[in-house]
């Protein structure tokens, strides 16, 4: 390929495309991929990047699974398409319920499908606003999520999501949704006299439930281990003291899985790790490792039996829910992630990829914290270690160690100066200590 086939895409693409996120800026200096092998993107230049963040944290399984490939060509052969509507159903469908019913929490045994992760969140909001109703409480419709959490962007996700620059120019936001701080580790600053930093972060959303009214707040929402919003591990103590306040309070716990899910902590769903059952999950990304479009929720059986026995339908729905063909996909994936052992591998190759980071950049003067679980890490540059004074965002540290990176040849993203790291799940060990070799060499580069 030639040299500049690169730019000649991004000509043409910048004369008709409109892409997420869109920036004519950022856009100037974009890729235009073509190929995956396993691990690795290649660009239109013929040049290999190690992908560092599984396309969009979704692609576990990494390129040129032929169980995926197969399993969906196989189904597009029998039957593209037919619609999952009440009334209507597939065998692939069906298997995937089964198979959900299995790998998921106990509690979590009825499956709704969508598109992706926006649509999961649209479809929790309103099932716990319908299950709220059903139940006699028709006041209960409030969302409280936490800043800094990801949810997806369509407007009702935009507005659980708690990171203002999805916001503002898409103001006003729908009323009825708050946040909360994030546990945030590094940076969360508990009251004097708290019991634990955990414990007063999980108490931030008591004091929301009360200043909202608990009779008026349906559902909160987070993510077991926050991804977009910086790769953020909660403490051990935050998610049981969460469960607690929202049975209190007769508050539905959402777990946002739509990156936890499928292995990438090493567990097979992210609150596992802290042996807490949510009332509802949302799913999408490595369920189909990027394969197809495909998401979803699971309810709990006190949910599903409410919503069974109503008599009242949900009138909620997508055409591409229950899609034959990435629920076929889906099938072939979850099978794969057992049998390959994905949270075993994530934990394993995770623990590698932390230890090599520390190893190499632990004493970095600017490097204010390397944190993850399983295959989902990040690196956060502070200006001065001691204080945790940030750098001023005019300085894009962060894009600097990116762009240093990928003449390297490894493909990431950062939020501000937290440098996502989340490759595939079956990157081999040798891949991963490249990865910790570029990021050291990228860091010095910038940083000194
Ligand atoms: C935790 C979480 N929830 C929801 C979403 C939204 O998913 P989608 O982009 O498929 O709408 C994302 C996307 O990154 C996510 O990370």
């Amino acid at each position: 390929m030639s040299n500049n086939a690169e730019a000649d895409f991004l000509d043409r693409d910048s004369a008709h495309l409109i892409h997420p996120l869109h920036s004519k800026a950022v856009h100037a200096k974009g890729k235009v991929w073509v190929a995956g092998e396993g691990a690795y993107l290649i660009d239109a230049n013929g040049e290999r990047f190690i992908d560092g963040l599984s396309g969009l944290w979704n692609n576990t399984a990494g390129n040129g699974r032929r169980e995926l490939i197969e399993a969906g060509s196989k189904q597009l052969a029998e039957m593209a398409f037919a619609s999952g509507y009440a009334g209507s159903s597939n065998p692939r469908a069906i298997e995937l319920g089964e198979k959900l019913a299995r790998i998921t929490y106990p509690n979590i045994n009825q499956f709704y499908f969508t598109s992706g992760g926006g649509e999961s969140t649209d479809s929790n909001i309103k099932m716990a606003r319908y299950y709220w109703k059903l139940m006699g409480k028709p006041t209960k419709t409030k969302v409280i999520s936490r800043i800094l959490g990801y949810h997806g962007v369509t407007l009702a996700a935009m507005c659980a999501t708690g990171i203002d620059m999805y916001w503002s120019m898409f103001e006003p936001r729908m009323p009825g949704f708050s946040h909360i701080p994030s546990p945030y580790p590094y940076f969360y600053q508990a009251p004097e006299g708290a019991k634990s930093q955990g414990i007063a972060a999980a108490d931030e959303l008591e004091k929301a439930i009360l200043a909202e009214g608990p009779d008026t707040v349906a559902m909160f929402i987070a993510e077991p281990v926050q991804g977009a919003g910086g790769v953020i591990v909660p403490q051990d103590d935050y998610f049981p003291r969460i469960r607690e306040i929202c049975d209190q309070y007769d508050v539905l716990l959402v777990s946002d899985e739509v990156i936890t899910g499928f292995g990438r902590t090493g567990k097979m769903f992210g609150l596992e790790h802290w042996g807490v059952k949510p009332d509802l999950i949302q799913f999408a990304k490595a369920i189909t490792s990027g394969y197809f479009p495909l998401g979803g929720i699971g309810v709990s059986d006190e949910i599903a039996n409410v919503m069974n026995d109503s008599g009242k339908p949900w009138m909620h729905a997508y055409t591409y829910s229950a899609h034959p063909t990435g629920c076929a996909i889906a099938c072939a994936m979850l099978d794969l992630i057992e049998k390959e052992d994905f949270p075993g591998q994530a934990r394993d190759k995770g623990k590698r990829l932390l230890v090599g980071l520390k190893d190499a950049l632990g004493d970095h003067p600017n490097v204010g914290e390397i944190r993850g679980l399983g295959m989902m890490c990040a690196i956060e540059y502070v200006k001065d270690r001691a204080t945790k004074e940030v750098f001023d965002a005019a300085d894009g540290i962060g894009a600097k160690i990116n762009a240093q990176a990928m003449q390297r040849g490894f493909f990431s993203r950062v939020r501000g100066d937290a440098y996502f790291i989340a490759p595939p799940i079956v990157t081999s060990n040798e891949t991963i200590d490249r990865i910790v070799e570029i990021l050291a060499e990228s860091t010095n580069a910038v940083l000194g």
